[in-house]
């Protein structure tokens, strides 16, 4: 096993570049006691406007090869992955695969006028599409074809306020689902812009990696301070891409979320 001498459980937490880090974080910061591995691909991100086809062969150049961790689990921390072939993935490995999908339901519960941002092939995809039909169909829907790369590009210097050629969402939303998880690096920039509730589904994705594990979180309900871990107590491995680069950048960017 590649990760050496940590007895304990590892999880790969998977997307096409920086976004799954913020997934990465709250899954960390709930279950310290697993290790991650967390693996992208940034020779080919982004992956929101290419086909079904196209995301699965590189998804699965990225996983087949992290698969050598001997994880307990995956979670696909991207929801354009999760959109365009979650179920060919679940056939794939033998392992739990958990998807990520925008929390739309969440959305749906709060109630109101809401706007889900979404990449292209997710907005385009059979499973988003039956997710917004038989939960929220009066959500107004925003595909952002170049949000993504905007993010992954000019991550060390985001703009204070929301690139507006990229975010084109009409009126004021009472809520705004962010279902890319690249969209969550502009969170405080939504809430500013349109002082609504900004969901993004990373909270559920890690009680649902911990529910799939059998396994409690640690922290204190009350205070939410970690009771008998911290975060260092995660081995995090960067994997997929190009390796020295990313464990660079991902370290920088995952040490001030
Ligand atoms: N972060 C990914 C998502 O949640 C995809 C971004 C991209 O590669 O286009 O959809």
């Amino acid at each position: 096993m590649e990760k050496s001498q940590s007895q304990k459980k590892c999880v790969i937490v998977f997307d096409s570049g920086i976004g799954g880090l913020n997934i990465l974080n709250a899954c960390a910061a709930k279950y310290p006691q697993l290790d991650y591995v967390y693996a992208a691909d940034n020779f080919n991100v982004p992956y929101g406007n290419k086909s079904a086809e196209e995301v699965f062969g590189l998804s699965t150049g990225v996983l087949d090869g992290a698969m050598r961790f001997m994880p307990s689990a995956i979670v696909v921390a991207c929801n354009t992955v999760t959109a365009e072939c979650i179920d060919r993935l679940r056939e794939r490995y033998a392992v739990p695969v958990i998807g990520m999908q925008p929390a739309v339901k969440e959305a749906a519960a709060y109630g109101g006028d809401c706007a889900v941002l979404v990449t292209r092939a997710t907005a385009e995809s059979a499973n988003f599409n039956k997710l917004i039909e038989h939960n929220f169909s009066e959500a107004r829907v925003y595909p952002c074809s170049h949000l993504a790369d905007y993010i992954e590009k000019n991550i060390s210097s985001l703009p204070e306020n929301l690139p507006e050629s990229l975010v084109k969402i009409e009126g004021k939303p009472e809520s705004i689902v962010l279902g890319c998880t690249h969209y969550m690096y502009l969170s405080a920039q939504f809430r500013r812009a349109y002082g609504c509730r900004i969901f993004d589904g990373s909270e559920g994705t890690a009680r649902r990696l911990g529910k799939i594990l059998g396994i409690s979180d640690h922290l204190n309900e009350k205070s939410g301070i970690c009771d008998h871990f911290s975060e260092k107590n995660s081995q995090i491995v960067y994997y997929g891409g190009d390796i020295n680069k990313n464990r660079r950048i991902y370290e920088q960017i995952f040490k001030n979320l």
